[in-house]
């Protein structure tokens, strides 16, 4: 069988994202070989390395990085450009694509209701990507669009690329009263507009979700209200067609976002996997430290009930033996609460630890360059690796295993930084 491709939404924070949800039942169902996770990045630089490190086809893009990493494509179509802002790369044989389906997104929300947007009134919050994407769907398609944004510089910016009217922050309550549709798509810290400027006759909807203050607002004052899922919901429809060549079915998709579960409550455990030497141990007690919860080693525990280290278990007993240890290791997982596991980077290899570690602990898998990761292994000590041909094996391994930590894990990010920088990632993430 062909190798699982790769995918990814990529994006910080990105652990809210239900599209990993979306897109594995979409490929389960129609028998598609390929994994789609998080990827948490702080640039378009850092989700590019990891993209190509990782051999990976196709990325969703979100805040704060549609920009940045429009900036860094060369193949980018007329709707992208004008937006200002990508939310799909994807890989062909001759370069990376970026392409914009959020303003699709936008619209479809819309017309699927049979709200119209032929001559409406439409003011869009914010200035930022998803907006600007917005209010391009929105012009597309016949709508007068207003932007109003805290920077008024910003959207008087876009406007004018958009050709569009823009208005300051101050003038939000006038220009709502004359609105016939609402388009709110400002950071999760904002919420400017207050419930009685809500008329019964306006449509809203909000970028945001699961959580949507405006939207429960809204409901409650009658509005016809279109939840940030929707907008997810047909921005990715188009995006499964790019990536797969395929239609999605979209019953399925709504079956699948209205039963997932979010990943942002605080996890009762974190297990980090990833390949020998991207840097789990020492992340590990980083992270146990600045979320107060307790270490643990599987390697270390290994040793310890074993009498003896994991060279010497290699040798006299083999791997297979190893591995038992190991599951039965993982298994007490199930019992404990608070603690951060630096898990055996083979771990991932029986897919039965895979379902012990996603019932008992948020999974994130480190990533760094094989060249990192051997700088950083001290020699000896990783038996697989003993020998002459140690990278050769190392590069077989670590491609064999790609899809098993995709498979296993919640989030990849890239370890390849200094320990502080991606505990303060992950810290961002889980906060
Ligand atoms: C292994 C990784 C090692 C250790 C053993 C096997 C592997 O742990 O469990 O040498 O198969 O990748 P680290 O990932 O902590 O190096």
């Amino acid at each position: 069988m062909a190798e699982p491709k790769l995918y990814a939404v990529s994006g910080r924070p990105i652990l809210h994202s239900k599209s990993p949800d979306i897109f594995n039942a979409l490929f389960a169902q129609q028998n598609i070989s390929s994994v789609y996770t998080r990827l948490s990045a702080r640039s378009a630089e850092e989700a590019l390395f990891l993209f190509k490190e990782l051999g990976m086809s196709g990325m969703n893009i979100t805040a704060p990085l549609k920009q940045d990493m429009l900036e860094r494509l060369s193949d980018i179509d007329s709707a992208s450009a004008k937006i200002g802002g990508v939310n799909v790369v994807q890989r062909t044989a001759e370069a990376l694509k970026g392409r914009n389906t959020d303003h699709r997104g936008v619209v479809d929300s819309l017309h699927k209701r049979d709200i119209p947007t032929r001559n409406q009134r439409c003011l869009v919050l914010g200035a930022g990507a998803a907006a600007r994407a917005a209010a391009y769907g929105l012009l597309h398609n016949g709508a007068v669009v207003v932007l109003v944004n805290r920077t008024y510089a910003k959207a008087q910016d876009a406007a004018k690329i958009l050709n569009c009217q823009a208005h300051p922050w101050e003038e939000l309550e006038t220009h709502l009263d004359s609105a016939h549709i609402l388009v709110s798509a400002v950071s999760a810290r904002l919420s400017p507009v207050k419930a009685e400027w809500l008329r019964s006759s306006l449509v809203v909807l909000d970028a945001k979700y699961p959580q949507s203050h405006l939207c429960d607002e809204a409901e409650k004052r009658g509005c016809r209200v279109i939840r940030g899922e929707e907008w997810l919901l047909n921005q990715a429809i188009p995006v499964f067609e790019l990536f797969t060549g395929k239609i999605p079915d979209e019953n399925l998709m709504r079956e699948v976002l209205a039963s997932c579960n979010t990943l942002t409550n605080k996890p009762r455990n974190i297990a980090l996997i990833g390949f020998m030497g991207c840097g789990k141990t020492t992340i590990g007690k980083g992270l146990a430290a600045r979320l107060n919860y307790k270490f643990q080693d599987t390697d270390s525990l290994i040793e310890e009930q074993e009498g003896r280290t994991i060279p010497e278990i290699f040798h006299s007993e083999g791997e297979a033996y190893f591995r038992r240890v190991e599951k039965r290791i993982l298994g007490k997982l199930e019992e404990r609460q608070g603690y951060i596991w630096a898990c055996g980077g083979g771990s991932v290899m029986d897919p039965g630890n895979h379902k012990v570690l996603a019932d008992n602990a948020l999974v994130i898998w480190l990533y760094s360059s094989l060249a990192t990761s051997f700088r950083r292994i001290e020699p000896g000590t990783r038996p697989l690796l003993d020998g002459e041909a140690s990278k050769k094996v190392a590069t077989e391994l670590l491609h064999a295993r790609l899809p098993l930590y995709a498979q296993a894990s919640d989030m990849v990010l890239s370890s390849e930084g200094t320990p502080e920088d991606i505990v303060d990632g992950i810290y961002a993430e889980i906060d």
